[in-house]
């Protein structure tokens, strides 16, 4: 199975050396569960698409699938056709826009949860047909480190690791790390701090988290920034639309338009609030 994800890594990357053109393939994963990876991989996508990228999200959640409820489609088809009824990948996608669809993975059934080998392999030779069509590809993956995860983060070229301030989050992230930390260079890593009370809070759990590798693990890694807690983001998710679409100025939307900007190189307009900026230079906070 692990050849089978690294066939994929290769593949992406050897395409990119003869076209010239850069896929990326993004992976999005945490030690434990419910940090953020479905919001961020949902607005990520939606802000990429709205700036004319083509993007596929892959939720590889396998068995307790959501980012099609997240962002209120209706799928007639998902990942548990693919392994049942041998259904391509293709013909499961939902397009969102124009530029953005989703494969989703189907939730609370065991064939999804216990994927096997022969269909690792039909999932990496359909999503290199996929990514032909798509300039960025992004896997949301399910928090802990099963064989599913990995066979996802082998296929990655590049891995965000989210956690938030909470200890326990903390040291799930650091086993995450350590994990990834044999498999890739430490710059295909980044880890991003989500639900921080303000910017303070951020910065020093990124820096308590590198300190704890640079002592065990000899390696430190790179930021690719931060998440606030804001209250419009469950607002949104009670409505089941992005919250980059409901509300492109609140501070979760701000961070994943910096965070685009950083990643990819990009320079979507942010437009902050200049009353929550001069709080945030008061309080630290933004
Ligand atoms: N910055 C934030 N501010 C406020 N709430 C947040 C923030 N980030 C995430 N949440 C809330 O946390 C919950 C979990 O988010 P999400 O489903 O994206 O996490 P996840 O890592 O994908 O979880 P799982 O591991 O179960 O897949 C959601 O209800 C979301 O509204
Ligand atoms: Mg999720």
């Amino acid at each position: 199975m692990a050849d089978q994800a690294e066939k994929l890594r290769e593949m992406v990357e050897k395409k990119n050396k003869e076209n010239k053109k850069r896929y990326r393939v993004i992976a999005f994963t945490s030690g434990k569960g419910g940090v953020g990876k479905t919001n961020m991989v949902a607005n990520i996508a939606y802000l990429l698409s709205s700036i004319g990228k083509k993007v596929v999200v892959f939720d590889a959640d396998l068995g307790l699938a959501n980012i099609d409820i997240l962002l209120g489609l209706k799928s007639k088809y998902s990942l548990i056709d693919v392994v049942k009824s041998g259904k391509k990948l293709k013909e499961i996608m939902i397009k969102v826009n124009d530029n953005f669809q989703v494969i989703p993975a189907g939730s609370g059934i065991e064939e999804i949860a216990n994927i096997n080998e022969p269909i690792f392999s039909k999932i990496k030779d359909e999503l290199i047909d996929i990514t032909k069509e798509t300039d960025i590809l992004l896997i949301d993956t399910g928090a802990g480190i099963s064989r599913k995860v990995t066979f996802f983060l082998k296929s990655s070229e590049e891995i965000v690791v989210i956690t938030t301030p909470e200890p326990t989050a903390l040291a799930d992230a650091y086993a995450m790390l350590k994990i990834t930390s044999t498999n890739y260079k430490k710059d295909k890593v980044s880890v991003f701090v989500n639900m921080a009370k303000n910017k303070q809070e951020a910065e020093n759990t990124f820096n308590n988290l590198n300190k704890i590798c640079k002592k065990f693990l000899n390696k430190e890694f790179k930021s690719s920034g931060y998440a606030l807690i804001d209250k419009n983001l469950p607002a949104a998710v009670k409505q089941q639309k992005p919250i980059a679409e409901l509300y492109p100025n609140s501070a979760f939307t701000i961070s994943m338009k910096k965070f685009i900007n950083n990643m990819f190189k990009e320079n979507i307009k942010i437009r902050e609030n200049p009353i929550a900026r001069f709080f945030a230079s008061i309080f630290g906070g933004g």
